[in-house]
């Protein structure tokens, strides 16, 4: 029997339409790349277990400082499709995760929910935020790290493969402002701030950070918040 065909849920005015898959996931279709197949925010599938399988010894755990300190609360403020969200919150982290754009929202809530039915302990600790981060970040809430991902204007070979890359540059504009976001996070953090960035790519707002570490894809910079000064 032919695979019954994607049902449209919603479309906004860029040829870009949300549909349900065969499997009843949520995938995002642009009518106007022909050849390319949905995007899907799979948290389930074997790409993600096998970022999962990384363990705390992965660059993005050592980065964002999984392990060190427990509890560990994380602002993912560029959540994007919520990988890099999905693999701090598996191990352990509590994660709040802002996406501004509302059709790659729809497709982090839907990931939310097929998590939630396998793994409700860490669908628990995910807490997503349909904002802009510069909102969230001036209200008055700190995290220990706030995490980075803007997308990059240049080449970027970080995370996101051909399609996905090619449809997020025409949904975020490339993300423009996100230099602005970083002081404000350094403003909110009570530990760190991480930045991933593409290995060629000079620091987001061109402040040096205090610490990189470099994989072979991308690499995380690190501005460490001093701690406070104890009173006498
Ligand atoms: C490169 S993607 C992030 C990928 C993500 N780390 C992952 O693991 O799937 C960048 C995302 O950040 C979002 N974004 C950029 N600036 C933002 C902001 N100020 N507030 C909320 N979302 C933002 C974009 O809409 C885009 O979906």
């Amino acid at each position: 029997m032919a695979p019954a065909s994607p049902t449209p849920v919603a479309a906004n005015d860029r040829g870009f339409s949300l549909v349900r898959d065969g499997q009843g996931r949520l995938g995002l279709h642009a009518g106007h790349h022909v050849r390319v197949g949905d995007v899907v925010a799979d948290w389930l599938g074997p790409e993600q277990l096998r970022r999962l399988s990384g363990g705390k010894k992965q660059l993005l755990a050592r980065a964002v400082g999984i392990g060190k300190r427990t509890p560990l609360s994380v602002l993912d403020a560029t959540g994007g499709l919520g990988r890099d969200a999905h693999v701090m919150a598996h191990l352990g982290a509590t994660v709040t995760v802002c996406e501004r754009q509302p059709l790659i929202f729809a497709l982090l809530q839907d990931a939310w929910t097929r998590l939630e039915l396998v793994d409700d302990r860490c669908a628990s600790r995910l807490c997503l935020q349909a904002a802009d981060a510069h909102s969230v970040l001036r209200d008055d809430l700190t995290w220990d790290v706030v995490y980075l991902d803007p997308m990059y204007p240049g080449r970027d070979k970080t995370a996101l493969p051909g399609k996905e890359m090619q449809f997020f540059r025409e949904l975020t504009e490339g993300d423009a402002d996100a230099g602005s976001l970083l002081a404000l996070a350094r403003a909110r953090a009570r530990w760190r701030v991480v930045v991933k960035r593409p290995l060629s790519a000079p620091p987001l707002a061109d402040q040096a950070p205090d610490q990189s570490l470099r994989g072979t894809q991308a690499r995380f910079d690190l501005y460490l918040v001093p701690p406070p000064k104890e009173t006498p």
